[in-house]
């Protein structure tokens, strides 16, 4: 035997003893913490096998647990959280702010943009962007938001009266035109055109990422290395970061010679979130280019599957609940009246109340991140619990949303449990699809009023009408969506004041 040889078998040794001793230490830690019986070694790796049933299986198991559970893959634990008071421990953590290791699929494409990135990073840059999102900011984009729903309406008239189709793929060109004129201030006109290398690129990278996730063997990144998908992703990589730096480039020049501002078609001053981080200075010293384009790019892809998805889910939500649809749409009638064509303000969607809690109602049932991952990076107590290093923490927003004791009849589709008399005792975390605590959502407001500006402009030009025995097969790939599209049919709305 080799002395390379002897010296690899000591090394596997150490590391396996080291592994073992870990996974005991751990165990030892929790052992007060309940958990479902699973074989030794490989652990509760059948509960993640099946997507179908995933997320209803873990949302059962955490229930009948008391809320918090156990599990293990290969010796590496988990905490399943799927109550809303320990859901607060977690969340409003300072710390807890790191996120857990399926994040890194995403550090080629974002590198350490605001959602990937570590707490010290984290801190200085969620500095600086949070006024980009201040009212008066997101006031400039109503305009985007109503020119590309425009759009999106033009685009649908072809399914009037013609039967059922998938809505999604509509939607989500949609919300990428809103992003990327919203980022970059630059119109890549994903609905004309969706051949564009730049929107194939977005949507190639959401679909490589997924497969990776479900796919256990591509976790380890030397064997992903030899996988066709990683060659797919340099290539769409490199189109992505080519686009996003020829357009800070261009920006960067055109900045020198008009001083800071954008006009828009109707001669209005509106600035891009390019222009604000261009603007943008830590510790005083700029952005440099690289850490402009990871925050572009993380706007990007946060910014727009997660919007398609709540906006499809939305009107799936309505075709299916006709007494809602028909309220929603006498909410948009009282606001436009016999003027159904008109765009929205940034008041009158402030005012869709009712739109506002059937969009919390999708959210509850159709989460668009339905968890949220944390590492813990040491020892941690917290409320008295010791959580050892290591731990993943899974808060699942999908189950909380569905606790009986706090939305009866969870999977009931009821949008008046949003109504201000019926939130008063709930718990501020049993309702979290932006998440919560320090590393919420930034764009929340953002999304809000994008799918506002979307439904109002669909409701008052379609009825939105169910497809018979359709029902979305839920899928938690990176974003929640369904397997088999989301299929709705559309008439012409015709309005009419005397059955108002
Ligand atoms: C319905 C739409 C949306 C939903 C449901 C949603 C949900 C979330 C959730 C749950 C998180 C926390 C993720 C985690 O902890 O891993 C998050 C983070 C984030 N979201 Fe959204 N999001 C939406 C739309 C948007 C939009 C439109 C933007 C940008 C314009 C955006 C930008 C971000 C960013 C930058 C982060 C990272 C924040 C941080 O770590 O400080 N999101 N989002």
């Amino acid at each position: 035997m080799s002395v390379v040889f002897l010296l690899l078998l000591v090394i596997i040794k150490i590391f396996i003893f080291k592994y073992i001793r870990e996974v005991f230490r751990v165990k030892n830690i929790l052992k007060n913490v309940p958990s479902p019986s699973c074989p030794k070694i490989i652990g509760h790796v059948s509960y993640f096998k099946d997507p179908k049933i995933v997320l209803p299986l873990l949302t059962k198991t955490a229930h009948e647990y008391g809320g918090v559970v156990k599990m293990h893959i290969f010796g590496k634990h988990l905490l399943l959280i799927c109550d809303p008071e320990k859901a607060e421990l977690v969340l409003s953590s300072n710390k807890l702010l790191n996120k857990s290791w399926e994040y890194k699929f995403f550090h080629r494409w974002l590198g350490t943009g605001l959602l990937t990135s570590g707490p010290e990073k984290w801190k200085k840059t969620r500095k600086i962007l949070t006024p980009t999102f201040h009212f008066q900011i997101l006031e400039q984009y109503i305009n985007v938001f109503n020119s590309q729903s425009n759009i999106f309406v033009q685009k649908l008239k072809n399914h009037i009266d013609s039967g059922s189709f998938d809505v999604y793929p509509y939607v989500t060109l949609l919300t990428l035109d809103v992003i990327c004129e919203a980022a970059m201030g630059v119109n890549v006109h994903a609905q004309n055109n969706q051949n564009s290398k730049y929107v194939q690129s977005v949507q190639k990278m959401s679909r490589i990422i997924k497969r990776r996730v479900i796919s256990l063997h591509k976790f380890i990144d030397w064997i992903y290395y030899f996988s066709s998908d990683f060659k797919k992703e340099a290539e769409a990589l490199k189109v992505l970061h080519g686009y996003t730096n020829s357009v800070i480039s261009k920006r960067k020049e055109e900045l020198l010679r008009e001083n800071f501002v954008n006009e828009n078609k109707e001669g209005k001053q509106r600035m891009a979130f390019l222009d604000l981080l261009l603007h943008a200075k830590i510790d005083g010293v700029p952005l440099s280019n690289e850490e402009i384009r990871q925050e572009v790019d993380t706007f990007m892809f946060e910014g727009h599957d997660t919007t398609a998805s709540a906006v499809a889910f939305s009107l799936y939500s309505l075709s299916q609940n006709s007494l809602v649809q028909t309220k929603a749409f006498e909410e948009q009638y009282k606001l436009f009246g016999d003027d159904q064509q008109r765009c929205a303000t940034y008041n009158e969607l402030q005012n869709m109340k009712y739109l506002e809690i059937v969009i919390k109602e999708v959210l509850r049932l159709y989460p668009s991140v339905f968890y949220f991952g944390r590492e813990t990076i040491e020892d941690i107590e917290i409320d008295g619990f010791l959580i050892p290093k290591g731990v993943h923490l899974v808060t699942l927003a999908y189950g909380i949303h569905r606790k009986p004791e706090i939305f009866f009849d969870p999977e009931k589709f009821d949008p008046n449990r949003f109504l201000p008399e019926n939130n008063i005792n709930r718990h501020p975390y049993s309702f979290v699809p932006f998440s919560a605590g320090p590393r919420n959502c930034i764009g929340q407001k953002f999304a809000m009023l994008e799918m506002k500006t979307i439904l109002s402009t669909t409701l008052r030009r379609y009825e939105i009408l169910p497809v018979e025995n359709f029902k979305p097969a839920i899928a938690p790939d990176v974003i929640l969506k369904s397997r088999n599209g989301v299929m709705i049919s559309l008439r012409k709305r015709l309005v009419n004041n005397n059955s108002l």
